[in-house]
């Protein structure tokens, strides 16, 4: 699998649909695979939502709970689910032509299990550009309208439709600003308050692949303002959302019950996503996590933290409050560690901490100054990849009064998603060792502060066999 796609709650289930190909383990003639849970963290695989039929493959997009049939879809009352996707012709491409993919709809009756591709398709044709996909579809309240952001090569464009049908055309955004080091894909745009302040920012994210910070696929993201017809922002660089190489093509859910924007991210990069060492399952989801923005000095910060129904996954203690005071290393041997939730609270700025097995793989997450690093070159296999274990990855540290608060990892077999001063920073890397590790060395090298390992908790599986 790749995207999550179609993110929607809808009549107390989150949806969870994403690119699948069902008879491979590599990319393939994409699906929407389809998942449902009542608490994002729990999921039932459901049967495959959409296929690819005679004009194209099923790409990447959204769905909307459609509450007042503005499509005329729902008939004896019922609320119609509504799917935006892109139809990708593989003849098209073949063909050497520039039109193959386009916007296209269908829609489910019965809450998301079965679904009718409408016949007025495709509903935006494509103008003759390649790369024309992933359309994000959300309600604005303020114009009464749908509005759909989707990307075109190296921008995203707008459009606006009374009934998901007949869309015009509005703007564009990002020609000039961001990062372009690759195409652009699956956009998103929402509003998000400043957190401790009265304001209202919006957010736009945009994927890019190639171009990322420390390598192949990445989410950059721009803050600014959104009139109902046009995105501007002031912003020239990029920012990132999550500075490590397993976190792409990640969107928010539509209509959930609270405020909460809430994201899940794809944990894989292009650059090796066909070649990771797995047999019956490839890549996963990153946990869901709240997005939230701060000012911080005199920038904007998109933070993302894991919601709360993760922290609930936690169990047993494998290690309660533990000190690893100023200019010393503990090294502990924690049974269950590659499971875990590791919670630290410290100020010290230069900090090392690895994740070891008994074969001397090595995952290390080094604190600085101003810098973070992750090393994963002696973490496990790495070879199958020319980049997977190429290089150390970096990400630097913006903290509010220069404070660094606290960490936070979750730890899987396959996987470490780290969280500096509550997801102002992110990194999220796959790893894989041989063994899993069971220990975790904590080197203090700042001279003045110690680190406080607030618990290491056992995770629960959310997996059923
Ligand atoms: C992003 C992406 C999308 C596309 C889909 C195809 O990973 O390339 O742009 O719709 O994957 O599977």
């Amino acid at each position: 699998m790749n995207d999550p796609n179609g993110l929607v709650y809808n009549d107390g289930w989150y949806h969870l649909f994403y690119q699948y190909y069902p008879d491979d383990i590599v990319w393939g003639p994409m699906h929407w695979g389809h998942a449902m849970s009542k608490d994002l963290v729990h999921w039932e695989h459901k049967p495959i939502a959409l296929y690819p039929d005679e004009h194209g493959l099923i790409f990447s997009g959204s769905a909307v709970v459609d509450r007042q049939n503005t499509t005329g879809f729902g008939k004896n009352g019922e609320t119609p689910l509504v799917a935006i996707f892109t139809y990708h012709s593989m003849e098209g491409e073949k063909e050497g032509r520039t039109d193959f993919q386009t916007q296209c709809i269908a829609y489910s009756l019965d809450n998301g299990i079965t679904w009718t591709k409408y016949d007025g398709n495709p509903v935006i044709p494509n103008p003759g550009i390649k790369d024309f996909r992933d359309p994000k579809v959300f309600w604005h309240e303020a114009s009464s309208s749908w509005i759909m952001a989707l990307v075109a090569g190296d921008h995203a464009q707008f459009y606006t439709s009374k009934d998901l049908k007949d869309w015009k055309y509005m703007s564009d955004f990002g020609k000039t600003q961001g990062a372009h080091g690759g195409v652009w894909e699956c956009p998103d745009l929402f509003p998000l308050p400043v957190e401790g302040s009265e304001e209202e920012k919006w957010v736009l994210l945009i994927s890019i692949n190639p171009g990322a910070p420390n390598g192949g696929s990445g989410t950059q993201y721009f803050v600014g303002d959104f009139d109902g017809t046009t995105f501007t922002s002031q912003q020239q660089e990029p920012k990132w959302l999550d500075y490590g190489t397993d976190n792409y093509a990640g969107v928010t859910y539509n209509n959930v019950p609270s405020e909460d924007r809430i994201f899940i991210g794809w944990m894989s990069n292009w650059d090796y996503a066909r070649d990771t060492p797995t047999q019956k399952w490839r890549s996963a989801m990153t946990a869901p996590r709240k997005l939230s923005l701060h000012q911080v000095e005199d920038d904007y910060v998109l933070a993302n933290y894991p919601i709360a129904s993760v922290g609930k996954l936690t169990s047993d203690m494998l290690l309660s409050s533990t000190e690893v005071p100023a200019a010393t290393s503990a090294t502990l041997v924690v049974d269950g560690l590659h499971q875990s939730e590791i919670q630290l609270k410290t100020a010290s700025k230069n900090m090392k901490l690895l994740f070891k097995n008994n074969r001397d793989e090595v995952l290390q997450i080094q604190m600085g100054l101003d810098t973070v690093k992750v090393d994963r070159r002696l973490s496990g296999q790495v070879d199958f990849q020319k980049d997977f274990g190429a290089r150390i990855h970096k990400a630097p540290i913006v903290l509010p009064k220069g404070e660094l608060r606290n960490l936070r990892v979750l730890m899987d077999w396959s996987s470490m998603e780290l969280f500096v001063n509550e997801g102002l920073l992110s990194i999220t890397e796959q790893v894989f060792p041989t063994e899993p590790y069971d220990t975790l060395i904590i080197v203090n090298e700042d001279s003045q502060h110690p680190i406080i390992i607030e618990s290491i908790k056992k995770m629960e599986s959310v997996w059923q066999n």
